[in-house]
């Protein structure tokens, strides 16, 4: 895929020449009772800096366009790129940002009328949108077929990273993988089980897994349609000699809504809310012995404090431990940088989605786009 050098090898002078740089700056937005929004975390716009500053040292005019939530297609007050525009006017006061590509409903539908009027008087176009590049939106993949097209910095690092995970990992290759649904990440842990050694199941999934090996989960959340799978993956992992760690104990609430602590087996009524400390000190173990480990969902409901320390510690392992480091966006990133350990890993992703899509699949269809210019 062509880097900025090329682009500028390609272009000339890029001194007054319009570059439209797409950003993921899809941020977490905290509404208050009047409606006005604040960014909870601003990694994504700071995460574009590195590629809008070269451009803008170069004499470029930057103009960066992103989505921000999910609206239908029509303007939505709610998800106004005002606050993301405040925001940048501090970090690079030069540049400028169009309003919500998802306002127009050509973005999703990948118009190609909606691509023209994106690069209408645009000389060159930038994708430094990695969390956004397993969407074929038209401001994804549309412009590299009309301008001159390069990859920003933030997408040629986080496709360096996270296809080297995939390509040329260094044993023991660990993953460890959290969250609620096993149906979202189905698909890479598949495609993982190829590349790793040992994959580490934390967070609401390892109640399917449990259901799966016959263990009573009392009242805790599970995929009933996705048990079969979950035993099916189990015998696939065995017969390929890899290892599956699930916790051997959970806590959670009682029956009476105390907080409580289980082994791997839960009474009626018992939900599990997080994974106990002996699985915890495992699962530290596990990382502390790998080379290479790559991190995507909350081992519990960290947000609440008495359900938070199975997910503390397995971010304070992957701080601690020798290996290359890699935590995939979303929840997991929004967790160690609550545990302040989101600079202790060799790399946080901004894509969630995305970095899940590009372990799957080795491809991603705004990575393809760019190679075809
Ligand atoms: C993300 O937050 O993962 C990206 O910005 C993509 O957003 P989307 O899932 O709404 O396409």
């Amino acid at each position: 895929m062509p880097t900025l050098e090329d682009l500028a090898a390609k272009v000339g002078d890029l001194t007054g020449k319009r570059v439209l740089v797409r950003t993921d700056f899809n941020v977490p937005l905290d509404h208050d009772a009047d409606g006005v929004a604040t960014i909870t975390d601003d990694f994504r716009i700071r995460a574009a800096l590195p590629t809008i500053e070269w451009l803008v040292e170069r004499g470029a005019t930057v103009v960066t366009a992103s989505h921000l939530g999910r609206p239908k297609g029509a303007p939505d007050p709610k998800y106004s790129m005002d606050p993301v525009r405040a925001r940048l006017a501090e970090l690079a006061p030069s540049v400028g940002l169009l309003e919500n590509l998802r306002f127009d409903p050509g973005e999703t539908a990948n118009d190609p009328a909606f691509v023209d009027r994106l690069v209408d008087g645009i000389d060159a176009y930038v994708n430094d949108a990695f969390g956004a590049s397993h969407r074929a939106h038209a401001s994804i993949v549309g412009p590299p077929q009309r301008v001159p097209s390069a990859m920003g910095r933030l997408l040629q690092r986080e496709v360096e990273v996270l296809l080297g995970l995939r390509n040329k990992p260094k044993h023991p290759f660990v993953a460890v993988l959290g969250g609620a649904k096993i149906s979202d990440k189905l698909g890479v842990i598949e495609a993982l089980l190829e590349t790793v050694d040992a994959i580490v199941i934390g967070g609401a999934m390892c109640f399917t897994f449990f259901a799966a090996q016959g263990k009573p989960i009392g009242a805790s959340l599970f995929e009933p349609d996705m048990v079969e799978t979950c035993r099916g993956l189990l015998e696939k992992a065995a017969a390929m000699g890899k290892t599956i760690h699930l916790p051997d104990d959970i806590t959670g609430t009682d029956a009476d809504g105390n907080f409580a602590q289980f082994g791997s087996r839960l009474g009626d009524g018992s939900i599990g809310y997080d994974i106990g400390p002996g699985s915890a000190a495992a699962f530290t173990d596990v990382i502390m012995d790998a080379r290479m480990v790559f991190w995507n969902g909350p081992m519990g409901m960290f947000e609440d404090e008495r359900f938070a320390s199975g997910t503390r510690t397995v971010a304070q392992a992957m701080a601690d431990t020798k290996a290359f480091t890699v935590v995939g966006g979303g929840d997991s990133a929004a967790a160690l940088a609550q545990f302040k350990l989101d600079d202790e890993v060799d790399h946080v992703s901004t894509g969630g989605g995305a970095s899940l899509e590009l372990l799957e699949n080795g491809d991603l269809p705004g990575l393809a786009a760019l190679r075809h210019d």
